[in-house]
């Protein structure tokens, strides 16, 4: 590795020797990213599925979204999730926070202090997020990890049984509630994953950029397969989901302040730990648009 900046491809990749992640080590975030420094950030994400760069000190909300752009069109964060003025310097609606904050009564960004269940984002919709990428401003002393699975080994291991069953099968996804579970604006409560509405997925999808077979899950509340009756549609997707989250797929993102990580929403999942809710743990979100789900 040469280290004379991003003008040349400067930068090394380390696997984590996990089922996927690894360490990009190198990159200046206060220069701008060459067209060969992108392109080996890009085939290392093909590659690894997460990429975290360790002790990026403190990076600005704009920078973050001047990296991000780099990999796509950026989503507006909902309009739900409201400003963040009152806390950030530089308030950008491509910029969510993920923080159990609170300022003034109102909390500054999403989902709290509690744990996260194994999820896509916004599978909810006919085009979900391509990846995202997160950068921690401030963490708890201990706890809030989050965790990748590999959806590639997920389907790669099925039984061949199996693979030949969810061929053609498609699921429903629930979007009746948003990631952080909460119920959406003119969706109402639903006991039974028949009644679920939402956007039908293949069970198996073909990633755009390595062509290859990857399960794609989204979220076990009210997911549904459709043409199934109840009890086989839960049987099915418990044994899928209890496959696709054993630890040998899975890779712990342990947090260091200054860490930003991108993860490729196609080919993964996550979850995330609760933590102290009297700690404070801020985090800064970007989420890169996604293209038409197409089956395998
Ligand atoms: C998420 O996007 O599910 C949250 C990840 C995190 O807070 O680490």
């Amino acid at each position: 590795m040469t280290t004379a900046g991003n003008d040349t491809i400067d930068i090394a990749i380390h696997p984590s020797g996990a089922a996927l992640g690894a360490d990009v080590v190198g990159l200046d975030f206060n220069r701008p990213l060459s067209p060969e420094t992108l392109q080996s950030i890009n085939q290392a994400w093909t590659k690894h599925l997460v990429l975290r760069f360790r002790g990026m000190g403190k990076l600005s909300p704009e920078a973050l979204i001047e990296f991000s752009r780099h990999f796509g069109e950026l989503d507006m964060r909902p309009i739900a999730t409201g400003s963040r003025s009152q806390f950030l310097e530089v308030d950008r609606p491509e910029l969510t926070i993920i923080s159990n904050v609170v300022i003034d009564g109102k909390p500054i960004g999403g989902l709290g202090a509690y744990e996260a269940d194994w999820h896509a984002d916004m599978t909810y919709v006919e085009r979900p997020p391509k990846g995202s990428c997160l950068y921690a401003v401030e963490l708890p002393s201990s706890g809030g990890n989050t965790y990748f699975s590999n959806m590639y080994m997920a389907y790669d291991t099925l039984d061949e049984s199996i693979k030949k069953e969810i061929a053609s099968l498609t699921c429903v996804h629930d979007a009746s509630r948003n990631s952080a579970g909460e119920l959406r604006r003119g969706f109402e409560e639903i006991d039974d994953p028949r009644k679920t509405i939402g956007p039908s997925h293949p069970l198996i999808r073909s990633h755009p950029v390595s062509g290859r077979k990857c399960l794609l899950l989204g979220r076990r509340r009210n997911a549904y397969i459709n043409g199934y009756t109840l009890e086989d549609s839960e049987r099915l997707l418990n044994m899928l989901w209890s496959h696709a989250t054993q630890a040998k797929f899975t890779w712990a993102q342990e947090w260091q302040l200054g860490d930003m990580i991108m993860w490729d929403n196609r080919c993964t999942m996550h979850r995330r730990d609760s933590f102290d809710p009297s700690a404070r743990r801020i985090m800064f979100r970007t989420q890169i648009s996604g293209e038409p789900v197409v089956a395998a």
